[in-house]
């Protein structure tokens, strides 16, 4: 049922002879490829699946919460639409932990019009992986050494800069190259701060193998309530953008969106958007589904989670009253329990501070993690789960369909239990976990 269709993550990984982290040919130092647990080398039963289907359809969810909405009055027929902001999905952090291989060829293949990672490594990944569209490096690190920057080129990778000494070091290459400048409006992070921006500027001016393709930014509050934080962003992103063009220059792309800026402030999506969560089907913002998204325009489907997360009992034991489990004995039963071990700990991604809060599935009924997680196994009472015994699937993240009913565990909903954002539950789940790709 979930055939393996990452070729590039099956026991055929390159062995320590051919392996590029282990220095190139020539002696090159060389940018280091992430690798990952292989499936096909997967003995416990706990895994990650990944459903491309689910991921085409969200990709496509957001292409129509994109669709222009210019009101069709016959005085307006003739004025032609605005294109549609073209999406740059981001797939860093392995994709949001779905793999960024696998993610990418299904995107690119259903036409998605270019990607976006944070490191080069991770954007070399997805050239060897032979992804074929713009690639936008977003860290705007490329190392100490000019490696990093042949290796940018090299790759025809999209880098983004925000230093006047990056322009430099790009010009010293002596090879075209087209750049996208971050701008900083408000987040405080990354980007040339507003008293920085004439010596970018200027740098680029002066340097015209660095052409400057795109203008981007990113906005700190799009999930907010209130959206005058974005709003004062996207002002001051167009201010830059007009001295920009000032000074000569003509970024062809400008893009501020994240998930929540491109699906509730129209305004924001310009000439791209870089949706991430949205696309692994998680609200960015608690009760925004697509269909709550920008109240003119028709309900659109909801996102659909690409990512489940199951494994199986391994052990079953009936504990009198009183017991107590795991490290630390933070739980005991108040009666008579039926207590399963599941080989899923936090070394995997499941946050300790699910301990005696969290969920899993069983047989279709919700059931309560007991005990401190610990980190290759966690503890599920099933008392109230009749028939429960050793090898039931468990799912811990994702939707179960079984005798007793029908659940669903959401990224969100284990957010909130462990303190914390559904970014961060995607990309825990750690590279213990083996990937399996679905395709309906
Ligand atoms: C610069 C930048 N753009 C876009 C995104 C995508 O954000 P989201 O996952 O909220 O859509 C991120 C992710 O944090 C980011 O750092």
């Amino acid at each position: 049922m979930f055939p393996l269709a990452e070729p590039t993550m099956s026991s055929t990984d390159p062995g320590v002879g051919n392996d590029p982290n282990h220095g190139d040919h020539d002696g090159a130092p060389r940018v280091l490829r992430p690798r990952r647990a292989a499936p096909a080398d997967a003995v416990r039963p706990t895994r990650a699946e990944v459903n491309l289907g689910n991921l085409r359809f969200n990709l496509r969810v957001l292409e129509r919460a994109l669709e222009p909405q210019a009101p069709r009055t016959p005085a307006t027929e003739a004025t032609p639409a605005a294109p549609r902001a073209a999406i740059w999905g981001v797939l860093k952090a392995d994709a949001y932990g779905h793999g960024a291989p696998a993610v990418a060829r299904t995107l690119e293949r259903a036409g998605i019009a270019g990607l976006c990672v944070a490191l080069l490594e991770e954007a070399i990944e997805l050239r060897s992986a032979g992804i074929q569209i713009p690639i936008l490096v977003m860290g705007g690190y490329y190392g100490p050494r000019r490696e990093g920057l042949e290796e940018l080129l090299a790759n025809d990778l999209v880098p983004v800069i925000y230093h006047a000494e990056q322009v430099a070091d790009l010009a010293s290459l002596g090879r075209p190259v087209g750049v996208h400048l971050k701008v900083d409006t408000g987040m405080g992070r990354l980007g040339a701060a507003p008293t920085e921006l004439d010596g970018v500027i200027e740098a680029l001016a002066a340097s015209p193998s660095v052409r400057l393709d795109g203008l981007m930014t990113h906005l700190a509050c799009a999930d907010d309530d209130d959206l005058g934080t974005t709003e004062e962003q996207l002002a001051r992103f167009s201010a830059i953008e007009a001295r920009a063009r000032a000074a000569g220059l003509t970024p062809r792309i400008r893009h501020a969106a994240n998930s929540a800026g491109m699906l509730r402030v129209a305004a924001a999506r310009l000439d791209a958007v870089r949706p991430g969560i949205a696309l692994f089907g998680v609200p960015p913002r608690a009760g925004l589904g697509a269909s709550e998204a920008d109240s003119t325009r028709a309900p659109l489907p909801e996102l659909r989670p690409v990512m489940r997360v199951r494994s199986e009992i391994v052990s079953v034991r009936d504990l009198p009253q009183g017991e107590r489990i795991g490290y630390g004995h933070t739980w005991q039963s108040a009666r008579k329990s039926r207590i399963a071990t599941v080989p899923m700990g936090y070394a995997d991604g499941l946050s300790r501070h699910l301990s005696n809060r969290g969920h899993a599935l069983v047989r279709g009924r919700r059931a309560p993690i007991v005990g401190a997680v610990s980190m290759d196994l966690t503890m599920v009472d099933v008392t109230d789960v009749p028939g429960s015994r050793l090898g039931d699937e468990v799912v811990f993240l994702g939707a179960q369909d079984g005798p007793l009913g029908k659940d669903v565990i959401s990224a969100s909903e284990i957010a909130d239990h462990a303190g914390t954002i559904p970014w961060e539950v995607l990309t825990s789940i750690s590279r213990r976990v083996p990937r399996f790709y679905r395709e309906p």
